[in-house]
């Protein structure tokens, strides 16, 4: 069976997920007080797989200076850099000279989930599939690749962001492929798995199996799911071995102050040095290390950035935060509202929700 390597596909922007994407790429974010692909690195090592090859772009040098070699958490890290972003496939290509066996698992770098990988790559043998995708379903499909299956299991169609979907079962963004597939993708081009090799590889009579989990699933690409996933660190019902356990209702960090008249719940996690004042309310927050909250806000599944600041009595719900901004006393942002880094809202009746 040879050797099995994985391949973690961290090089998007992370569009949907600025202000905070400008500093750190999306894998990088803070979740339940480490980056988040620390998670997903975490799952991998546990599964038995050691060698593992960051496909990285946006902000590549970030990676390296976090997590080095990958001593730390017990796996050999290798890094490849693209000057330009080469899409999924054309990242997964540009990294066929790290591998090392025959068989080779890929993960998009934003997904946290709880399927069994031993389980994914035991059924990738078993069935002999050139490749075997990991699906899942969900209720609303049409964010992601639509993926339909035969009777047996096998793969019919893949339909990228297809805006009206055949079925419900969905890419869940975890692949096995042979190492021969990863080779005849085209090289030194722009290639997206999605769009070209799955349909392709399809329409040449591949065998393309699908291994459907529903165990617990998220794409952490948009700032609700990114502040759902987080939450679902702290209380203990997304799973990941690189936490000690469940926190319960909150994560405080290492050197935060939390005034105790201040009410934290929902999985809120406060980051290292934070400062939580008495009457404040923080039900699924996240509070990147640095920021703080004064007397009496409110901050309901929101995103507050490094070192930002949010005035007295000032409500946040589903807004995000960049890092360094002030906001003042009194504001209500609200509804998917997002604040750049660096700015100032004074004190006052500012309302904004992209709802009204
Ligand atoms: N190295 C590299 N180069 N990585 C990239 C590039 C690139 O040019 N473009 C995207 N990535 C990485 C992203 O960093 C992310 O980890 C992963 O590839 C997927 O990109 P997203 O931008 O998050 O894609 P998506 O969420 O819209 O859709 C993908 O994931 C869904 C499941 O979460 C697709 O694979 C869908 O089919 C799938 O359902
Ligand atoms: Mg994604």
């Amino acid at each position: 069976m040879g050797s099995t390597d994985a391949v973690i596909l961290v090089g998007g922007l992370g569009t949907r997920l600025r202000p905070l994407t400008l500093s750190a790429p999306k894998p990088m974010l803070p979740t339940a007080g480490v980056p988040f692909l620390t998670h997903l690195i975490a799952r991998i090592r546990d599964a038995g797989v050691r060698h593992i090859v960051l496909g990285t772009s946006y902000r590549a040098e970030v990676f390296q200076s976090y997590f080095g070699d990958g001593t730390a958490l017990g796996v050999e890290l290798e890094y490849v850099v693209e000057d330009e972003p080469l899409g999924t496939g054309g990242a997964i290509r540009n990294v066929a000279d790290r591998l090392r066996g025959d068989t080779v698992m890929i993960f998009n770098g934003d997904v946290l989930c709880g399927v069994d990988l031993r389980a994914l790559l035991a059924r990738h043998h078993d069935s002999a599939a050139d490749v075997t995708l990991y699906l899942t379903k969900v209720p609303d499909p049409r964010a992601f690749g639509c993926v339909p299956t035969d009777p047996d299991g096998w793969v019919t169609a893949f339909l990228e962001k297809d805006p009206d979907p055949v079925t419900d079962q969905i890419n869940a963004g975890a692949y096995v492929f042979k190492r021969s597939v990863v080779e005849a993708i085209p090289a030194g081009r722009a290639v997206s798995v999605e769009r070209e090799t799955f349909p392709g590889l399809l329409a040449a009579g591949a065998l393309v199996a699908g291994y459907v989990d529903s165990g617990y699933w998220r794409d952490l690409g948009r700032p609700a799911d990114f502040v759902a996933g987080s939450a679902d660190l702290v209380r203990g019902l997304a799973p990941s071995p690189a936490l000690p356990g469940p926190a319960g209702e909150a994560l405080v960090l290492a050197g935060a102050t939390v005034d105790p008249a201040a009410t934290v719940t929902g999985g809120t996690t406060v980051g290292a040095g934070c400062t939580v004042g008495a009457g404040a309310v923080l039900d699924g927050a996240v509070l990147f290390d640095g920021s703080r909250v004064a007397e009496g806000a409110v901050v309901r599944r929101s995103v507050v950035g490094f070192g930002a600041t949010i005035g007295a009595g000032t409500v946040l719900e589903d807004a995000v935060i960049g890092d360094r901004a002030r906001i003042g006393a009194r504001i209500e942002l609200c509804g998917g509202a997002r604040v750049w880094p660096d700015a100032e809202l004074t004190d006052g009746a500012i309302r904004f929700s992209s709802d009204l």
